[in-house]
Order: structure tokens, then C-alpha cells, then sequence
């Protein structure tokens, strides 16, 4: 599904080139479910940013299906992006001015899915996440823990083939932590392909495949 090959990062400072990510290489099956670890600063946040077409300023090549990002026509990387990835930030970046409702709608928009449907979907979530009360609410009445869950929610409601989630139960307790893997994992037996950054050991248990990264160079890469 996925190929990097020598990815370098760096950054400019006035007398030396500052490398954050250095000879990348990496292949990832569709429907493997792949873990990044490492310490803070090792690299995660800004390879999954890469991994997610969110950052288009490295060098090496990155080819997804075989086709390579960089000549690949903008509707189609547009598609991806908007279509078929699903994104968890560390920072939610929940719009402000809607619902949580509205929020885990959004995808659902770019996807053109009906609306009796995107109404069964969002119950389905809601639901899930124990958010029902609080569908009405804007993002600013919610703790962090919640917004975090309306993350997720809008992340997996269009039912992406790639879910992206950097630190996804950074902000919750352990138990909504679980919960989250619990998904993680049902949406990776449905098929999904996953690659999630973490901290913390217990969630890479639910995963296929454990990465380390250690100062931006690949440290280990095993089966789990
Ligand atoms: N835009 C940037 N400018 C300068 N340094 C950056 C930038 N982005 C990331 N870094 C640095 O690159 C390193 C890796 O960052 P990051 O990918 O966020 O690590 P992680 O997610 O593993 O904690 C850190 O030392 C960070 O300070
Ligand atoms: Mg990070």
C-alpha cells in the first residue's frame, strides 16, 4: 500500500542541517496495523505528518498504490486526503463553530453519504462513546478526554482505508483508552490499515507490527 524510500527531514539552521528524519524506508501492507514508539522528539509526529500527505517537504519518495505522491494528479491526492485517509491529531482540531454532532458529520459530507445513513452512522458513534447528551454541545464545553473522542468519532465515521492517530488516547483515562484500542482493533479485523504513534507499550499490543524510532532513524521494526 505504502513505500518510503530514503526519507530525509531536515530543517536549516544558520550552520548545519538539523535532520528530524533520516533514511526512511518503509513498506506497509494494506490491513497491517503498525505502531510507531519512541521518545518524545524521536520523529513520530512528523513521519505520520508525511505518511498523511500533511507535509510535502522531505525528500526520498513516497508511493502509495504504487503511484508516486509527487506526480500524482492533485485531484487524486485531494481524494485520498479527503476520502480515504482518516486523521487523529494530538491537538484535535475540532472545528470551533460546530457541533459535535456537526463535527463527526463532516467526512460524511465529503463523502456524499445520505443523510438517513450519516444520521445512523453518528447514533451508531454517539452511542458508542457514550457522547449522546452531548451532541448539541460546541467543542469549548468539552473536556479535553471528550474532544478526543469526537476526534476519533469524526475520524472513523467515514470508514477511512488509512486511520492515522498520533497519541489518540494521549488525553483520555485508561478505561476510555481501552475502548479506543477496542475500536482500533475491530476497525483493523474490518480491513482498515492503521499506523499509530504512541507512548504508551499496552496499545502497540493490539497492533501487528511495532516500529522504534530513535532520533529520526528507524531503531527497530518487529512482528508482534
Ligand atoms: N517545523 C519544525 N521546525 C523545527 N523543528 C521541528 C519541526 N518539526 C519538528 N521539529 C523537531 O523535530 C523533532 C521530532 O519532532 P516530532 O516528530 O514532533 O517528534 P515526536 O512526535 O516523536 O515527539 C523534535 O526535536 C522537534 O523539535
Ligand atoms: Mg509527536
Amino acid at each position: 500500500m505504502i513505500q518510503l524510500k530514503e526519507i530525509d527531514k531536515y530543517i536549516e539552521s544558520r550552520f548545519q542541517r538539523i535532520f528530524i528524519l533520516k533514511g526512511i524506508n518503509l513498506t506497509i501492507q494494506e490491513g497491517e496495523f503498525l505502531t510507531l514508539m519512541g521518545p518524545s522528539g524521536a520523529g513520530k509526529s512528523t513521519l505520520l505528518n508525511i505518511l498523511g500527505l500533511l507535509d510535502e517537504d522531505y525528500d526520498g519518495e513516497y508511493l502509495f498504490g504504487n503511484k508516486n505522491i509527487r506526480t500524482m494528479k492533485e485531484r487524486e491526492r485531494s481524494s485520498l486526503h479527503k476520502s480515504e485517509f482518516g486523521y487523529i491529531f494530538q491537538a484535535y482540531h475540532l472545528i470551533d463553530e460546530l457541533t459535535v454532532y456537526e463535527n463527526i458529520e463532516t467526512p460524511l459530507l465529503y463523502r456524499k453519504v445520505a443523510s438517513a445513513e450519516r444520521k445512523s452512522i453518528i447514533a451508531d458513534l454517539l452511542d458508542r462513546f457514550n457522547m449522546v447528551a452531548k451532541k448539541d454541545l460546541f467543542p469549548a464545553q468539552l473536556s479535553g478526554g471528550q474532544q478526543q473522542l469526537v476526534g476519533i468519532a469524526r475520524a472513523i465515521a467515514g470508514r477511512p482505508r488509512l486511520l492515522l492517530a498520533d497519541e489518540p488516547t494521549g488525553n483520555l483515562h485508561s478505561g476510555q483508552a481501552k475502548e479506543i484500542m477496542e475500536v482500533f482493533q475491530e476497525l483493523h479485523q474490518e480491513g482498515t490499515t492503521i499506523i499509530q504513534a504512541t507512548h504508551a507499550r499496552e496499545n502497540a499490543d493490539y497492533g501487528t507490527r511495532l516500529i522504534n524510532l530513535l532520533d529520526g532513524r528507524i531503531e527497530s521494526d518487529e512482528k508482534i
